[in-house]
């Protein structure tokens, strides 16, 4: 869908502000740039954010989402001008939590971030990708032992759709041994996850194992 068409833009008083300083003569440049774009009936930024928009999804089961999944998304935010964060639908494995659960525990901490988005994808990751016109998927690397896997599924993926790529980010040190598996685990057995999930997620993951 294309952007509406916003008023036509008066040129004339680019010229002017033109001979001003400082960011009277950036205001200047863009208008003289907007200015020959006056054919088209769309602002420079409606242009840029339709058309340049760097989105990048970040998948995954998110079954729950921790601090370490926050760290990641914190991290692609400064790459990307929009991060997807996409709960995969039609994962094998056997959540605890439900779909519309684990999209509730993102909204209610991820979805804060500014300009991160939650939703949720069937079928294949890559066909999604491209449909949401992301570049770019974002995989959180903690140790070697993800790698494997984490390899063989971005080359796999790159051979589906050579046009997006998987870049690799690493969440803080203190997050390295952080997996939704292990908090899980912990939580089951009485444990104190406080400081490895957001409170919203530590309540939920109370109730699930009250005693
Ligand atoms: O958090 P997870 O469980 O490690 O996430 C794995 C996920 C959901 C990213 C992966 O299983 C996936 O991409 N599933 C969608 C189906 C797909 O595209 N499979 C082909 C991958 S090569």
């Amino acid at each position: 869908m294309f952007p509406r068409a916003s008023e036509p833009r008066d040129c004339s008083r680019s010229r002017s502000a033109k001979r001003g300083a400082g960011i009277a003569n950036t205001r200047a440049h863009l208008n003289v740039e907007r200015c020959a774009l006056n054919s088209l009936p769309w602002t420079l930024s409606e242009l840029n954010v339709f058309f340049i928009m760097r989105r990048a999804i970040y998948p995954g089961s998110f079954d729950p989402v921790t601090n370490g999944h926050l760290d990641v998304i914190e991290r692609a935010r400064k790459l990307f001008d929009e991060v997807i964060v996409a709960v995969a639908h039609n994962d094998e494995k056997q959540a605890l939590f439900s779909l519309q659960e684990r999209l509730d525990l993102l909204q209610e901490t991820a979805a804060k971030i500014d300009n991160v988005r939650i939703t949720q994808f069937d079928g294949l990751l890559v066909e999604f990708a491209a449909a949401q016109k992301a570049t770019a998927v974002i995989r959180g690397l903690r140790a070697v032992s993800d790698f494997e896997f984490e390899f063989q599924m971005a080359l796999m993926n790159r051979k589906l759709e050579a046009s997006v790529e998987t870049i690799f980010l690493m969440p803080k040190e203190e997050y390295t041994y952080l997996s939704s598996r292990i908090i899980k685990e912990i939580a089951r057995l009485g444990g104190d996850v406080s400081s490895f999930v957001p409170p919203v997620v530590g309540k939920a993951l109370g109730r699930r194992f009250a005693r």
